[in-house]
């Protein structure tokens, strides 16, 4: 302790409170830090030695798809005093995926430091995590681990299905359709300003497939939220239950002194993993969970991921992969049904613990399924196993890199075209309406640049729109390869996350225009068909790109970013520090 001693009742379990610490104090120190709380209107009972929950709340007007965290967060704290804690607050680093520049990503690694700084440096025993949109939920997830407090995750919950002309739209995904149908004539822009108010039509984060819902997903295949968390609509009232649940449960956790540490598991992953494949999830879970396992020390490896997916067929029948919406797959019984039907066939393993204290395997045991249509069988599977996101390797991407086959066209997975390339989406864009643009449908696109150095912070902007000439042709789809990411609403046979990247001197920054590459994606190869000698000549002349900024974030960012086959997490940041804060403030 920092000075003074513990009042009455601050053990729990045998255990002395990390709060206590603070609150327990005698003299100056004790005094100044309740005091200064007790400006909140708290009265002095809130100090008698039970757990204080700390609420990270990624809540912001900047970031839309997590605006109603604030009320979420009202109703965990309804469950935290329910169980005799003392719930608190704080804002972490909200990262809304539409409106930052020059991309989210760039930013997960700072909520992710920030938030681990503040849940060490308060008088905390637990928390709770609120995230949504796409790089709150691992960021949050990469600061618990770092901290390992115990902790719960609630996700704010997809928007209601979008609704335009009598169909269902999914936010995102439609963008990309809408855009290929302006361009190609088949919408107007009035049109496209129509449909743009139908897609985001209520509190909650994107409802298709994408990143958001992938990464709630894998926050309760991970065990790190409570059943059907990932799939509640953000306005259904489900949800604000299980928030409530949620600050009952963690208090439990402090009790039990069951941590993310012993949730999180090497199991836990492989879960996780198996389970992106069976919901048709965003290649994005590869970076984040690469990077949440490295701050646990639980050995991942971007292999893992196409040798456990390899025998998961994709179950769940959702955009961009399928036709539903996550409203659907709330209602056809949303993610325990997906994990009984992986438990029942020896896809998961059911003894790893959760946040409910129970196995995951107990959680799931009797989950029901009410629409064969959303969420298919084993037996008769939306998609049969070996069709989620494979792992290449070859000259070209000698670090790795991923492609969503259920989002590719069958008929290019094996594929071999003429390079063009394009240092950066801006030059491609330049010229991508240009009707004597040197390309056709067999023509592969190379987008460079892209990376976490280069960019910087590896946006979503690999699966760029097809060039004019080719759409207006009807073609809809052509191999295209990036260092960058695609969005999760995104589609389209694009391999993406190509590691070394090319401002890491990686050999994609060696490709010329009409070197030929070859895509094989049944033998997991990707190759670049140029000598070793005559790409030893080409890296004697390439130059690195000039750094971005001599200051600030992105100075520190550039220079520690890891590449995307280990998740692109800061050097320095890779691992944990715990929750011990040994020196006093006064
Ligand atoms: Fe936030 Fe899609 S923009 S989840």
């Amino acid at each position: 302790m920092a000075s003074g001693s513990m009042t009455s009742g601050s053990m729990i379990s045998g255990r002395a409170l990390r709060s206590t610490q603070w609150f327990g104090a005698t003299g100056r120190s004790g005094m100044a830090y309740r005091g200064w709380m007790r400006s909140q209107g708290f009265t002095p009972e809130v100090f008698d030695g039970r757990p204080v929950i700390g609420i990270a709340t990624t809540w912001s007007e900047l970031a839309p798809c997590n605006v109603h965290l604030h009320r979420v967060a009202e109703s965990v704290k309804r469950g935290v005093w329910q169980s005799g804690g003392f719930p608190l607050e704080f804002p972490a680093m909200a990262l809304g995926e539409t409106l930052l520049r020059p991309t989210a990503m760039l930013y997960r690694n700072l909520l992710a430091m920030e938030a681990e700084e503040l849940m060490r440096a308060n008088p905390l025993d637990g928390v709770v995590l609120l995230s949504g949109c796409d790089k709150t939920t691992p960021g949050l997830l990469m600061a618990a681990a770092s901290v390992d407090l115990p902790a719960v995750m609630v996700t704010g919950g997809p928007m209601l299905n979008g609704k335009y002309q009598g169909t269902d739209v999914g936010s995102g995904t439609a963008v990309w359709r809408f855009e290929e149908d302006l361009v190609a004539g088949r919408m107007t822009q009035e049109e496209c300003a129509f449909a743009e108010g139908c897609m985001a039509r209520s509190n909650g984060h994107c409802m298709t497939m994408g990143t958001a819902s992938t990464m709630a997903s894998m926050a309760e295949a991970l065990g790190m939220q409570l059943p059907y968390s990932a799939t509640w609509p953000a306005v259904d009232a489900r949800r604000y239950e299980t928030a409530q649940r949620a600050g009952q449960v963690v208090v439990g956790l402090v009790r039990d002194d069951l941590r993310p540490s012993a949730i999180m598991t090497r199991a836990a992953f492989e879960n996780a993993i198996r389970v992106n494949a069976a919901i048709g999830g965003s290649t994005n879970a590869v970076i984040h969970l690469l990077a949440i396992a490295g701050r646990l020390g639980v050995p991942l490896s971007l292999d893992d991921f196409d040798v456990l997916a390899r025998h998961v067929p994709t179950l769940v029948n959702l955009q961009p992969s399928g036709q539903y919406l996550m409203e659907d797959f709330c209602y056809a019984g949303g993610l325990p049904a997906v994990m009984r039907e992986l438990a029942e066939h020896g896809l998961l393993h059911a003894d790893a613990i959760t946040v409910t204290g129970a196995s995951v395997g107990a959680n799931v045991s009797d989950a029901p399924c009410w629409n064969r249509e959303v969420i298919k069988t084993a037996a008769e599977p939306f998609q049969p196993a070996g069709t989620g996101t494979a792992v290449l390797r070859g000259n070209l991407a000698p670090g790795g890199a991923v492609i969503k086959q259920s989002a590719s066209s069958p008929h290019l997975l094996k594929h071999r075209g003429r390079a063009l390339v394009f240092d950066s989406p801006t030059d491609y864009y330049a010229v991508s309406n240009d009707p004597d643009l040197d390309v056709d449908e067999d023509t592969v696109l190379v987008i460079r640049y892209c990376g976490p150095r280069g960019y910087p912070g590896m946006p979503e902007v690999s699966n760029v729109a097809l060039p004019r000439k080719l759409l207006l042709r009807g073609v809809r789809d052509m191999v295209r390869i990036c260092d960058g990411r695609m969005s999760g609403t995104a589609y389209g046979t694009v391999v993406l996350h190509v590691s070394p990247e090319a401002a890491a001197g990686g050999p994609l920054a060696l490709v010329r225009t009409r070197d030929w590459i070859t895509l094989d994606v049944p033998a997991r190869t990707l190759t670049l068909e140029v000598s070793d000698d005559e790409l030893a000549a080409r890296r004697a002349q390439w130059e690195p790109p000039a750094p971005h900024a001599s200051r600030g974030w992105t100075h520190l960012y550039t220079e520690h970013v890891l590449q995307a086959e280990t998740g692109a997490d800061l050097d320095f940041l890779v691992g944990a520090s715990g929750h011990p804060v040994p020196k006093d403030s006064h």
